[in-house]
């Protein structure tokens, strides 16, 4: 998974732009970001107007080392040290208790905060370089789909982002696992790159999955992470037919075809033989939509896979993206 090197200067670059309130979209391990300073309230506004997202939505907080993670909280529970010392760098997003450093404009106005130290070398360098921690959303605007290519951000918000770190496509593919800290057991907010296995087995405990209502997580509006072409998900067995009957009816098709129907032959307009691996299923899943988005299918035509491992979280983004969608 192709990780190309970035220029020692481009980093200082960067990290110029940010002490200078400026936007940088940047690569992790999950899917490409769009940073600012976090202790600049001007910078952080700015995300929110070029995303085009509410400004009541939250956004996370990355720092360059789980070390740092006192600095920005008011206090750390157990389980949350235990758990950033196994998975940081790493796609695991820490919800805690908001320290005075982070501006309410980041936390969306809540007294809590998303914390997390992302997994790859570019994003590491600028966020020594920069020194501080730097807020950053996804680098699509709300409600689209991830970028996960630095092509992918240039092409969806263009020169409203002041500097674009190119650091190859994200090895992960889907953003982090969210986890809230602040209760009295560790919760799944949005399953992403570390599993809920995962968590378990450092836990020792079951971790619940995720909740559907009281904490502002974009990810839970119905439609999100969506494609243009809109998203009907049936079982596996169905899909072929479910794409060719949309296809007979006139609609532009687009497929993704689970790994149990490979050869399948599909009269449709654009077909993905989906890989085998959920590795590689994540890694690809937002690259797929966009390229059926490119290719004119005005109706996608999925499955979801088996909802254990990486499946839970493509399994949640799928969801989204099928999900009912608002003229907001
Ligand atoms: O992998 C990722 O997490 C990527 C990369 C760039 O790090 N970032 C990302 O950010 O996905 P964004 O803004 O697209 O999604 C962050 C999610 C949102 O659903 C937001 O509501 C939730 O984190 N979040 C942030 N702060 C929160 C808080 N204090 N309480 C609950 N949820 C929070
Ligand atoms: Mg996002």
């Amino acid at each position: 998974m192709a990780r190309v090197t970035v220029a020692t200067s481009d980093i200082e670059k960067a990290a110029q732009v940010l002490r200078a309130g400026g936007l940088v979209a940047l690569p992790t391990e999950t899917v490409y970001g769009l940073g600012a300073n976090a202790e600049d309230p001007a910078a952080v506004a700015r995300i929110f107007q070029v995303k085009g997202r509410p400004p009541s939505h939250p956004l996370i907080v990355h720092i360059a080392a789980a070390e740092q993670l006192d600095d920005w909280v008011e206090e750390v529970p157990a389980s949350a040290r235990l758990l950033a010392e196994r998975f940081w760098p790493g796609p695991l997003t820490l919800v805690l208790r908001r320290g005075h450093r982070v501006p309410l404009e980041a936390t969306g106005g809540l007294q809590t905060v998303a914390v997390r130290v992302p997994d790859h070398p570019v994003a590491l360098s600028l966020l020594s370089a920069f020194g501080g921690g730097v807020t950053a959303p996804s680098a699509n605007r709300f409600g689209a789909v991830s970028p996960t290519t630095a092509e992918h951000v240039r092409a969806e918000l263009g020169d409203t982002v002041d500097f674009v770190l190119d650091g190859g496509s994200c090895q992960v593919g889907v953003e982090s696992t969210i986890v809230d800290v602040t209760g009295e057991m560790p919760s799944i907010l949005r399953p992403g790159g570390v599993t809920r296995e995962d968590l378990q087995a450092v836990l020792e405990h079951p971790v619940a999955v995720p909740s559907t209502s009281g904490v502002r997580v974009p990810g839970q509006h119905p439609s999100h992470y969506a494609p243009r072409a809109r998203v009907v998900l049936v079982e596996p067995e169905k899909v072929v037919a479910e794409a060719e009957l949309a296809q007979e009816l006139g609609q532009q098709v687009g497929v993704l075809l689970p790994p149990s129907l490979a050869g399948a032959a599909v009269k449709a307009h654009a077909v993905v033989a989906l890989p085998g691996s959920l590795d590689a299923y994540a890694h690809r899943l937002y690259g797929f939509l966009r390229e059926l988005d490119q290719q004119g299918c005005d109706l996608i035509v999925a499955s979801l896979p088996v909802e254990e491992g990486l499946g839970l979280a493509i399994a949640n983004r799928l969801r989204r993206a099928a999900g009912p969608r608002t003229s907001a």
